[in-house]
């Protein structure tokens, strides 16, 4: 049953997350009326996925709208920790970025939280996984297709020692006994990932004006502090943008990971793959033979082909529909479903491994040539 047991934090997702008591829980807002068309029509052909409520929740999207339309400005910013290689719910925060930032014509920061990563215990990385890591994501990332002068890549081991003095001043600013309440650190918490959430806090401050932050609703924890710091330092309070979880090819009650393959697709996953995963792993909702199939149809509240393809693949609210109407009526069987996703899947991946392969020539700029980059490493942070 959804909710009953659940736990969401940027460590940990088990469970059916509910999320209607998450937005309570968490004390977030709802994406919903004038604000849900407003911000439709900033998307365009990336609407469907607030219509759909891929993208449910926010803080004070509606300021960092309203500053948009009075011509004040403002960035966006997010990011991704280099623990393996990238699946499709991690991209799915990039692209909606991207075309975030075609609409808005905004600056974008991507952290490479590759300290965040090395420090999270559990994961059991070397210093060297997180790099090779960092290497890969980066370009996967950059193959998504941002603008070179108004992107910075930060990869926080390289530069968070030049932004020090800011994080300082973050750090100095949050105590103990809050960090402890909203991450659940404990006596055995190393004291380096303790200091994390200063450095996860510090892109939203590279700018005076208003922050918007998209990702998935695991990362708000962070925001929550930020809230509570920036305006006494003379910032913003950040604003997000929520999105749920593409669920695992497992099921919607487990967890998408890179590091159980049968629950998730990557994006290096060739064809071959996609294909045996999507037959063999992906949970169906479809009944146990085609006859009862045809009778009874299948459930596309739990069938994750139908999900993947309602929550990011099929665009289309006429084709997602009828699909929608084909399966639950059973005309349409299991099989045909999966085809359907493995195409569209297979299509989406070769086009990004196409620019992933082009990406490499882009990174430098993201990091350090493009004007953003530059600009950001001539700055005095002793300043900020
Ligand atoms: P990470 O690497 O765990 O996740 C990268 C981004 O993917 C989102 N995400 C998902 N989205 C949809 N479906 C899923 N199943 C799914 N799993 C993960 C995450 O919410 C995230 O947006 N600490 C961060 C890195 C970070 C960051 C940020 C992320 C630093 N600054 C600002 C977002 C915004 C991390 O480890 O993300």
């Amino acid at each position: 049953m959804p909710g009953e047991k659940f736990v969401v934090t940027p460590w940990e997702v088990s469970g059916v997350v509910d999320y209607d008591r998450l937005i309570r829980e968490f004390g977030t807002r709802p994406i919903s009326g004038q604000l849900e068309k407003k911000f439709e029509e900033i998307l365009g052909d990336a609407a469907y996925l607030v219509r759909r409520r891929v993208f449910f929740s926010h803080r004070d999207l509606d300021l960092v709208l309203d500053d948009h339309t009075k011509g004040k400005g403002l960035f966006l910013y997010t990011g991704r920790g280099p623990s393996g290689p990238m699946h499709i719910g991690h991209i799915i925060q990039f692209y909606f970025t991207k075309w975030l930032q075609d609409k808005l014509h905004a600056p974008v920061y991507i952290q490479i939280t590759d300290d965040e990563k090395f420090l999270e215990e559990k994961r059991n990385l070397s210093y060297e996984d997180t790099q090779h890591w960092a290497v890969d994501n980066i370009l996967e990332i950059a193959a998504v297709g941002f603008d070179p002068d108004r992107t910075f890549i930060l990869q926080d081991t390289e530069f968070v020692g030049h932004a020090y003095p800011l994080i300082l001043k973050i750090a100095r600013r949050v105590n103990y006994s809050v960090a402890k309440s909203v991450f659940g650190f404990t006596g055995e918490t190393n004291i380096g990932f303790s200091f994390y959430p200063s450095i996860q806090i510090l892109p939203s401050l590279l700018e005076k004006r208003r922050c918007l932050i998209p990702s998935a609703i695991d990362q708000d924890p962070f925001w929550r502090i930020q809230r509570d710091i920036a305006e006494p330092m003379g910032y913003h309070k950040a604003a997000a943008v929520h999105s749920k979880f593409l669920p695992a090819l497992t099921g919607v009650e487990d967890k998408m990971s890179s590091s159980q393959p049968d629950t998730t697709i990557d994006l290096g996953d060739d064809d071959k793959t996609v294909r045996k995963k999507i037959y063999r792993y992906a949970f169906s909702g479809g009944q146990a033979t085609k006859e009862e199939h045809r009778q009874k149809g299948g459930d596309t509240d739990v069938d994750v082909p139908f999900q993947w393809l309602y929550m990011f693949f099929e665009p289309d609210d006429k084709r997602i529909e009828k699909i929608r109407t084909e399966y639950k009526g059973g005309q349409m069987l299991t099989g045909d479903l999966k085809d359907i996703l493995i195409e569209k899947v297979t299509s989406f991946l070769n086009e990004h491994r196409q620019r992933k392969e082009k990406a490499r020539s882009l990174v430098p700029l993201y990091k350090k040539d493009g004007a953003l980059a530059r600009e950001m490493w001539k700055r005095d942070f002793s300043k900020s």
